[in-house]
């Protein structure tokens, strides 16, 4: 199976858009947000959001089947961190490396910027699949955050995680 990752750029917003709400869609408690929030968001909303971050797409037989973004941050003292969000492989596609593919560009991708030093991330402990490949490609829990996450009435549990470029610093 041939898996292309490409970085998106504003005029892939259709794209992006379709696959974000696949993930909000088939995995509602994974995500900071929800399918209903983000379906009525116009065009420019998706375009602005492809030109203020990275944004990464898995690509099998012209198929966007997966997606991640990064955000970076302004505040100067802040800069050297990043933050991957919103990892999503479409279930026919998962258990087949393609997740870990999306995390290992992004990370080489981010080393290859010189500002940045380390990477942060949040995850539902619900979200074991996701705590897995996060450790795999290297990222350490650095804590618990207890109700850090509320969807209807149920709280959720999340784990902050940490990648630092020790070479880097
Ligand atoms: C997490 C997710 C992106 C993984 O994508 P994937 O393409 O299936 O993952 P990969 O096939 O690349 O797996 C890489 C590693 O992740 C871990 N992993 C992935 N799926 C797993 C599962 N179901 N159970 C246990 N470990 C798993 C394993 O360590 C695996 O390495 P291995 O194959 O050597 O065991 C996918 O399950 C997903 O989209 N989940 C829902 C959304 C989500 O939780 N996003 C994270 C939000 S922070």
């Amino acid at each position: 199976m041939e898996v292309e990752i490409i970085k998106l750029t504003p005029e892939n917003w259709e794209n992006f858009k379709t696959i974000r709400l696949r993930a909000l869609k088939t995995d509602p408690t994974a995500f900071g947000s929800s399918y209903e929030q983000e379906i009525d968001r116009p065009e420019e909303v998706w375009r602005q959001k492809l030109a203020t971050s990275w944004a990464y797409a898995a690509i099998v037989k012209n198929q966007f089947v997966g997606m991640a973004r990064i955000l970076f941050e302004l505040g100067e003292h802040v800069q050297h961190v990043a933050s991957i969000v919103s990892l999503f492989i479409d279930p026919a596609h998962r258990r087949q490396g393609i997740g870990e593919k999306i995390m290992k560009k992004i990370i080489s991708d981010l080393r290859n910027q010189k500002i940045i030093t380390k990477i942060i991330l949040s995850v539902n402990t619900d979200q074991k699949p996701a705590v897995k490949l996060f450790e795999k490609v290297g990222f350490k829990t650095i804590g618990i955050a207890r109700y850090g996450v509320k969807i209807n009435q149920t709280y959720y549990n999340q784990l902050h995680m940490e990648l630092v470029f020790e070479d880097k610093l």
